[in-house]
């Protein structure tokens, strides 16, 4: 049907017979000459359509509505310089018309205008609901372009360094990442459930039992969490297991993996290795397991410092256990006035919202003069005024924000403000136009964290990975103590912020992964139970393994410079976890409950009262 891509024509095309398929994007009538900007996937054309040179096709250009389906037949010719366009690949030329085919028209009205020159107003309700029509435009054509770009270079790469890619099941049991599972009820087992998989992550370990050695998967999973831009209810992830390899060698894999899809994706070349940070130093840092490293602004903690100094809520929060840390905001005495850090102001209201109860602060004044109010000021002597300059690196011009509390929340409310002051005070570029990409390996993470609601601990990765062999021992007896305040031999890669990536060698010992089980509150009738399989499989010639997941939709919004993931996914699901395209969820029908011997005890709100 076609003998060229409307975007591909160039000056070197002229003279040449060529036939286009493709949208209409624009339609102007110039009174006599009627210009039609054709779009296929590879980009816009100008088509003329002269009615002295072809009446039919003039006859048909005269009524085409924008998004008509044409095939266009014609002769490529230079465009007058006059009418060279500079914003179009292909402006120097355009295409006489010869004949007009209308392959399909357009029967109703558009829900929003396709054409490129209309893409950033469009409400994202519409352009999800409308998602095939959202498609067409450059935005998401590019971003799918870019996702294929990103897999197939990671295929590539994986399968030089002999990977396969295997298949693991969708209707399984339930796999703990930590999120809610998406049950799918079992109509042949009545009364039983499958889970749609958090993540292959059982199923790869067992590939290794399997003696496959290098596994990888374009994964589908699904968790059922709360979505933020970076979460989806169903997501990918680039999935790899691989036996008898160290943590330094899976680390250095996985850097050559990324520096070739940085590489052939963006043209980049990275620098290896990314540098490392323990977990315990992320989090004294910067509060947060996955620290943005594009700028400054460290904390520093002061509670030793400021536990003497009479000032109730620093005394308070270091005898109750916590912590005193300091976040130094350089240029923010100018930039931030005390109303905003009051009750009321924004970044106030940012340090409320991670459950922080306010903060404390003090400006450094441009000629060096200590500035504070209440009672810090009242207990803030000469000494203790100089020790924390010097250990914030406070400079004329300095604010330093104070968080007291327990020490999670501290993290917690210093983390969040430091990256809104960070956009606030214009440290990131958005991400559309910064090029400075800063990986991050956070390695040493904590076996577990205590989950105050449960009153237990939880796994901090999920129950599989392994324990720093120092820190475990090597007597099994001693593992009940040894165990619950082991570093994991666990990593996660970071870039600009956001997790990318987390990993880790598994157990392969079934007397330790019962023991882990245990530790996080499953007896062992229970973890025996849910995990019999693999602690069979552990038993049976299970080898050294470990392995890594990337979230591959997070991949690729970075790549793309995308603020969401929707925008890297064909077909997303909105914040609520709804298709707004095919309306799923949705009903069904009595009878198929029926037969899967389900009944819903759901009660629409009215009803509820
Ligand atoms: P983890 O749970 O850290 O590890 O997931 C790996 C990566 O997947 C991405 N990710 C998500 N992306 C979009 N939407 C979501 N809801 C979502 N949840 C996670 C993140 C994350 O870093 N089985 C382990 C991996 C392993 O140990 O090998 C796992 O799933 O980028």
């Amino acid at each position: 049907m076609r003998s060229h891509g409307c975007g591909d024509l160039r000056q070197d095309a002229t003279g040449q017979d060529v036939q286009l398929c493709g949208w209409v994007d624009r339609r102007r009538d110039h009174g006599g000459v009627i210009f039609i900007d054709l779009r296929d996937r590879s980009g816009t054309v100008q088509i003329t359509v002269d009615p002295d040179l072809s009446p039919e096709a003039f006859a048909v250009a005269e009524h085409l509505r924008n998004e008509t389906v044409l095939q266009v037949s014609g002769k490529v010719r230079a465009r007058p310089a006059a009418s060279i366009n500079e914003r179009l690949a292909t402006g120097t030329v355009e295409v006489l018309a010869a004949a007009i085919t209308v392959l399909n028209s357009v029967k109703a009205n558009l829900p929003f205008p396709v054409s490129l020159h209309d893409e950033e107003n469009t409400r994202e309700e519409l352009r999800l609901r409308y998602r095939y029509l959202d498609l067409r435009r450059e935005r998401m054509n590019r971003n799918l372009r870019l996702r294929h770009s990103t897999i197939r270079a990671a295929r590539n790469y994986l399968e030089a360094a002999d990977f396969i890619e295997v298949e693991t099941p969708v209707l399984t049991r339930s796999t703990p990442e930590g999120a809610r599972d998406y049950l799918v009820p079992s109509r042949v087992c009545g009364g039983e459930w499958f889970a749609l998989p958090q993540s292959p992550q059982l199923f790869k370990q067992l590939l290794m039992v399997g003696g496959l050695e290098r596994y990888y998967q374009v994964a589908r999973c699904f968790r059922d969490e709360d979505l933020r831009a970076d979460r989806q209810p169903e997501f990918t992830q680039l999935d790899m297991e691989m036996s008898f390899l160290d943590q330094e060698q899976i680390l250095a894999l996985n850097e050559g993996l990324i520096a070739t899809i940085w590489k052939e994706v963006k043209g980049i070349e990275l620098p290896l290795p990314f540098p490392r940070l323990s977990w315990h130093e992320a989090m004294e840092r910067y509060g947060t397991d996955r620290p943005d490293t594009r700028y400054g602004m460290e904390l520093v903690t002061v509670s030793d410092l400021v536990a003497g100094m009479g000032f109730k809520v620093f005394s308070g929060a270091v005898a109750a256990g916590g912590s005193v840390k300091v976040l130094p905001v350089p240029g923010g005495n100018d930039a931030l006035s005390n109303v905003r850090i009051k009750p009321g102001g924004d970044v106030f209201s940012e340090a409320q919202k991670a459950g922080a109860g306010g903060l404390a602060f003090i400006r450094v004044r441009e000629n060096g003069e200590i500035d504070t109010i209440g009672a810090i000021k009242d207990n803030l002597s000469e000494a203790t005024k100089a020790e924390l300059l010097a250990r914030t690196g406070a400079v004329p011009g300095t604010l330093l924000l104070f968080g007291a509390g327990d020490t999670a929340t501290v993290n917690k409310a210093l983390d969040r403000v430091r990256q809104f002051l960070a956009r606030e005070l214009g440290l990131v570029k958005p991400e559309r136009d910064n090029a400075s990409w800063n990986f991050l390996w956070v390695v040493d993470f904590p076996m577990f964290e205590f989950n105050k609601d449960e009153n237990r601990l939880e796994a901090l990765h999920h129950p599989f990975c392994a324990p720093n062999t120092d820190d475990l021992g090597n007597d099994p007896a001693a593992w009940a103590t040894t165990l619950p305040t082991a570093r994991a031999q666990a990593y996660d890669l970071v870039l600009n912020g956001l997790e990318l990536g987390g990993g880790s060698l598994r157990i392969h010992d079934s007397a330790l992964q019962r023991q882990v089980l245990q530790t996080i509150g499953l007896p062992l009738e229970e973890a025996n139970r849910q995990f019999g399989f693999l602690m069979e499989a552990l038993d049976l010639g299970a080898p050294p393994h470990g392995g890594i997941a990337f979230g591959l939709d997070r991949l690729v919004m970075l790549l793309a410079g995308e603020e969401s993931i929707r925008d890297t996914i064909a077909f997303p699901k909105t914040q609520q976890a709804r298709c707004l395209m095919t309306q799923a969820p949705a009903d069904v029908s009595a009878k198929q409950l029926e037969e899967l011997h389900v009944a819903s005890t759901w009660v629409e709100e009215e009803a509820r009262g």
